[in-house]
């Protein structure tokens, strides 16, 4: 434990595995108070039990990032619970890979409700309080996927450029108000994220692309995530790109 983020409180969506869980952890065990968000409720209950076990501070709230009513309540139930926000960690998605040709449209609306609805949504209803405060941090998980295209990635990739474009965007609105935005930009990170590609093809090239290499653990994005939110208040970390040492594109 470190005492770096004592004091701030902080909400993770996507806590429940993979590089949300990782995160929780890194920020609780760097001092920050932390509401974890995703909807299996035993994973997020599990996980607050572990940061608690180790003197941390955790909050589980059950939500659906798709869901703007429950997006909207996380928010305000954390601030009401913790007593104020410093961070938002907008960490939630999936990747359905794949061609579009052979896509699922039920897919992509799921792509785009989680990846780009959900993280507005939640930055929508942050926002007023980091106003308020005239201080706050926005993270979103982007992807290498959100700055590299490529055929049978495209649905994934058009998300991500869009939370970049968007992340961006909010910058240049937010930066007078003291709001700090953070894009992180993973490579490949050993998850369950692709354990939900419905397309056998995609599915069989994620799994020789992963198995080419080392990939990232959650443990190596979480870290990054602390050092950008660790910053001094002058310092606003924009963009981190990290790739496991073994990935070209
Ligand atoms: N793994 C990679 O190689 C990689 C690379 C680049 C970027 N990323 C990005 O990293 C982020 C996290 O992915 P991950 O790899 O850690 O995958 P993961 O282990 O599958 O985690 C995804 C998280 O999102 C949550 N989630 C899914 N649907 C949700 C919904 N409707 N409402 C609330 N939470 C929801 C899941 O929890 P519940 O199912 O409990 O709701 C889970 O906690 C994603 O934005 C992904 O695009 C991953």
């Amino acid at each position: 434990m470190t005492d770096k983020l004592e004091g701030k409180v902080a909400i993770i969506t996507g806590a429940s595995s993979g590089i949300g869980e990782a995160t929780a952890i890194a920020l609780a065990a760097a001092g920050a108070t932390v509401a974890i968000a995703a909807r299996r409720a035993e994973r997020l209950n599990a996980l607050a039990e572990r940061i608690q076990a180790t003197g941390g501070k955790a909050l589980p709230i059950v939500t659906d990032v798709t869901d703007e009513t429950q997006v909207k309540n996380l928010v305000e139930t954390a601030i009401a619970e913790l007593g104020r926000l410093d961070i938002l960690v907008n960490n939630a998605g999936v990747a359905f890979l794949g061609t579009i040709a052979d896509g699922n449209p039920a897919d992509w609306r799921r792509s785009f409700d989680l990846n780009v609805l959900g993280v507005l949504y939640a930055t929508h209803a942050a926002l007023p309080f980091f106003k308020a405060q005239q201080s706050g941090h926005i993270v979103n998980i982007s992807s290498v996927a959100g700055r590299t295209v490529r055929a049978g990635i495209g649905v994934y990739n058009a998300t991500k450029w869009g939370v970049n474009a968007l992340s961006e965007a909010l910058r240049q609105e937010v930066y007078k108000d003291n709001i700090r935005v953070t894009i992180i930009e993973p490579g490949l990170v050993k998850t369950e994220i692709n354990d939900q590609i419905t397309d056998p093809v995609a599915k069989q090239r994620i799994e020789e692309r992963l198995k080419a290499l080392t990939p990232l653990q959650p443990e190596d994005i979480a870290g990054a995530i602390v050092y950008a939110v660790s910053q001094p208040p002058h310092v606003n970390v924009n963009e981190i790109l990290i790739r496991p040492t073994g990935q070209e594109q």
